[in-house]
């Protein structure tokens, strides 16, 4: 596996790529991988002939009281799990290769970004964007490959690539869980000894919540309501927010009619973790 730290050295490794005719896929990461990554680059290996794994902690879609400093960072290790996992080049840039001090030009989205995560992290999204979007210029994939986890990040993506014709398949690929329901994160590893045994609250609080759409429940605000009760239960767990949303438009919906998406961040101590659960409507 090759490893690249500026703009540069990818385009080259990329033209040569092209040049032989191959197909490039395109797994962004904030690194500290685990097995939800490389569930992303498994399937990037499966469907293209080289696989690009980027790991750079984007400080754009931090906002001022966020984790930023202390996120988790462990780049040999990253390398490694890249390696086994059949990615042929790791692209890991400092902030001042993808930013110039003068950097001034954003990709902004409107609507999609203001529900959900979007309300208490107004900036996020903008951050987000711009950093995907720049590693799709650098990039130039066939394909990109995101998580199911970041439900709403995975929406906004596809919507950027649609409204601003980026020449990319998005792919989003199944949430990866813990034994006991919890979502695999990089953020986990934040979690002290009790923090971490009341963090599958999360998980157990979506499986209620679809439970009752099974049986029948077609009020958005008792499933919600149902699913902030199981939460409740939980001492060290604060809700940012549950919601029942469209899970094409991601609008709040009241009377549930088709696939919705029960979603909701939660603080567990100070770690703010997310999670989504989808349910069909028949
Ligand atoms: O999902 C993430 O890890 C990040 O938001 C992403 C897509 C790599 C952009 O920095």
């Amino acid at each position: 596996m090759k490893q690249a730290e500026t703009i540069r050295q990818v385009r080259e490794q990329i033209s040569r790529w092209k040049g032989d005719g191959l197909s490039i896929g395109l797994v962004p990461t904030m690194g500290y991988l685990h097995e939800g990554h490389e569930s992303l680059i498994a399937a990037s290996v499966q469907q293209n002939d080289r696989t690009v794994v980027s790991v750079f902690v984007n400080p754009m879609q931090f906002g001022p009281s966020e984790d930023l400093q202390a996120y988790p960072r462990d780049l040999q290790r990253d390398a490694a799990l890249c390696e086994a996992a059949g990615a042929a080049l790791l692209f890991h840039p400092q902030p001042e290769e993808m930013y110039a001090p003068d950097f001034c030009s954003f990709v902004d989205m409107t609507g999609l970004t203001e529900g959900l995560c979007g309300k208490s992290r107004p900036t996020h999204f903008r951050g987000v964007c711009t950093v995907v979007m720049k590693l799709f210029q650098i990039v130039q994939p066939d394909r990109a490959y995101f998580g199911q986890k970041d439900a709403q990040q995975l929406a906004v993506i596809r919507r950027m690539v649609r409204d601003l014709d980026v020449p990319v398949e998005i792919v989003g690929c199944p949430i990866v869980r813990e034994a006991d329901g919890l979502a695999k994160s990089s953020r986990n590893s934040y979690l002290s000894v009790p923090e971490r045994r009341a963090a599958p609250v999360l998980y157990r609080a979506l499986c209620r919540g679809r439970e009752l759409l099974e049986q029948g429940e077609r009020d958005a605000d008792r499933v919600a309501r149902a699913v902030r009760d199981v939460l409740a239960q939980e001492p060290l767990a604060r809700i940012d927010y549950v919601s029942v949303v469209d899970a094409g438009s991601l609008q709040p919906v009241s009377a549930v009619e088709r696939d919705v998406l029960v979603a909701l961040a939660v603080y567990i101590g100070n770690t703010r973790l997310i999670d989504n659960i989808t349910c069909q409507i028949s």
